[in-house]
């Protein structure tokens, strides 16, 4: 069983991970920035870390993550302006992967963006600049020596998901069920031996367990 830190625990994947996380199992340090959050982390079995991606530093972040052998980095701004984006998505990453180094915890799971989001429709303000910084962050893992895996799904639809994804390296663009992206992380964090790996996730018709099979042939 791993010790999993989850920095965007309480989120739309984040939640749903940490419940399949503890149902299987695994310990979880979830990361939360609201007080009021840490009481029901609690009850879900957690151990709830009260800590903003913006703020801390890289130590701050190993010092919580002591313990782990599993970082998962799903938190985001959501569209909540520019400079935010740059600090969560994009300077957050950077100081979750030095932690990892710092503490020697190898295996670290990123949820980045299917880089062909948006490619069909008008491109809301901070659009581009969200995608720059989502690549910005898969770059810098990709060269941190970490045993990293990057999921890049489709577009987030708030739906628990039915376990049927197309999952590969490149396959064409569509949505996906949030639930469905906490399955396959859960699923990869199973499978350590996938991994310095960039997969692409949308709805599919393979069941999860089938897709992971295939990704290590
Ligand atoms: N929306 C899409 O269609 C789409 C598509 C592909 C990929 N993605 C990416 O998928 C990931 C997960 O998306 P989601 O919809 O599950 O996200 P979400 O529901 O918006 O959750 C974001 C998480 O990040 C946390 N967070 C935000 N700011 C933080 C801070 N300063 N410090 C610590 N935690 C902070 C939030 O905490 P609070 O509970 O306190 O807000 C929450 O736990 C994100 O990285 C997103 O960019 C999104």
């Amino acid at each position: 069983m791993s010790h999993v830190f989850i920095i965007g625990a309480t989120g739309g994947v984040g939640s749903r991970l940490t419940a399949m996380l503890i149902k299987a199992g695994h310990n979880v340090t979830a990361l939360h920035r609201k007080p009021e959050q840490a009481k029901q982390l609690s009850e879900a079995g957690t151990t709830p870390c009260l800590g903003d991606i913006m703020t801390m530093t890289s130590d701050d972040l190993a010092s919580e993550a002591k313990h782990c052998d599993v970082i998962v980095f799903t938190a985001g701004a959501a569209g909540s302006g520019l400079d935010r984006t740059t600090a969560i998505d994009g300077e957050g990453v950077v100081k979750a992967i030095a932690a990892a180094k710092a503490n020697g915890i190898s295996r670290f799971y990123l949820v980045s963006v299917f880089m062909d989001a948006g490619r069909d429709k008008p491109r809301k303000d901070g659009f581009e600049h969200y995608m720059r910084v989502k690549k910005q962050a898969d770059n810098a893992l990709v060269a941190s020596g970490l045993e990293w895996v990057i999921l890049r799904p489709g577009t987030l639809l708030s739906e628990e998901g039915d376990g049927l994804v197309n999952a590969n390296f490149a396959i064409p663009y569509g949505s996906v069920a949030r639930g469905n992206v906490a399955a396959m992380l859960a699923a990869l964090i199973d499978t350590p031996e996938i991994k310095r790996n960039i997969i692409e996730l949308t709805d599919g018709d393979t069941p999860i367990h089938d897709a992971v099979a295939s990704l290590q042939k």
